[in-house]
């Protein structure tokens, strides 16, 4: 600053000898003073800043606590048939059982099918089977189940939101979490879920768990009967409120999370992930 002053002093011909000089000093002299500015302007800007939280799926993984039923068929022995050549159940889940008691074909739907560790040899090439569905034992013996839609199931949700700004708390209204199937049909699996109201504190992470009951599961048994997992897509919405500097921020928000798994419980040493980080969409 002391260079504008001198400039500005400066009427003892100095500016006559060198005018380019003088021209050079305004320059600097302007350039400085708006360098200053913008540092200010970004300054003030930063700290007024509202804050965003930061949101992740724990594992990249949704544990479910069961995708389909499954009962072990009593005795393997008995003649297989074929009743399943007009239901629409996949072709993962292979061989179809025609001894199936009629009350609970009556109670379960029409799909009734046997699973055997004949699974995977089918057209349709299924995802991995780690013997879950049985595998020989050892003594030959091969158990077989018979398949059913699950009359209900829970999906474990649990999100980390971090606030690692330290300069205010991060207010989370009205979240909504919907699961996207990321495989065609594209379609929701279950409601979307409700979070309660949560506060993130500066420089906090917090972890979130709730449970998200499909009594529905058509959806599912229609499109991973048998499967131990399938990957979808989080589509997390939010009224974001921070404070900076005590000033009230109000941001209506929505974030993705993809790919996340939703497995079988039993699975999720196998299948899980690091966190999944959701993007700002
Ligand atoms: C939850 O947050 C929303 C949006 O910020 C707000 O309108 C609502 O009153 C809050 N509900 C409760 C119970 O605090």
């Amino acid at each position: 600053m002391s260079d504008i002053k001198y400039i500005i002093a400066g009427e003892d011909g100095e500016n006559t000898r060198f005018p380019c000089l003088a021209m050079v000093r305004y320059a600097m002299a302007a350039a400085v003073s708006l360098l200053a500015v913008g540092v200010i302007v970004l300054v003030i800007h930063a700290v007024f800043r509202s804050e965003d939280v930061h949101l992740s799926v724990n594992n990249g993984y949704i544990g479910a606590d069961r995708l389909w039923d499954r009962t072990p068929v009593l005795s393997p022995d008995e003649q297989l048939g074929n009743i399943g050549a007009t239901n629409n159940i996949k072709a993962s889940a292979v061989v179809v059982h025609s001894k199936a008691p009629a009350d609970v074909s009556e109670t379960q739907l029409k799909h009734e099918s046997t699973i055997d560790d004949d699974v995977g040899s089918s057209s349709i090439e299924p995802l991995p089977k780690e013997c879950f569905l049985g595998c020989n034992s050892g003594d030959g013996e091969t158990t077989q189940y018979t398949l059913q839609k699950a009359s209900t199931t829970n999906l474990c949700v649990i999100l980390i939101a971090s606030n690692p700004s330290g300069r205010t708390k991060i207010d989370c209204g009205d979240t909504t979490v919907s699961l996207i199937d990321m495989s065609s049909p594209y379609k929701p699996i279950g409601e979307p879920l409700k979070l309660e109201n949560f506060t993130v504190p500066p420089q906090t992470t917090i972890t979130m768990q709730k449970r998200l009951k499909i009594t529905d599961t058509t959806y599912i048994w229609n499109n991973y009967a048998g499967e131990l997992r399938f990957s979808v897509r989080l589509q997390v919405s939010s009224t974001v409120t921070s404070y900076p500097l005590g000033k009230t921020h109000i941001k209506q928000q929505k974030y993705t999370c993809q790919p996340v798994t939703v497995g079988l419980v039993d699975v999720e040493d196998i299948f899980a992930t690091d966190r999944v980080d959701c993007r700002p969409s």
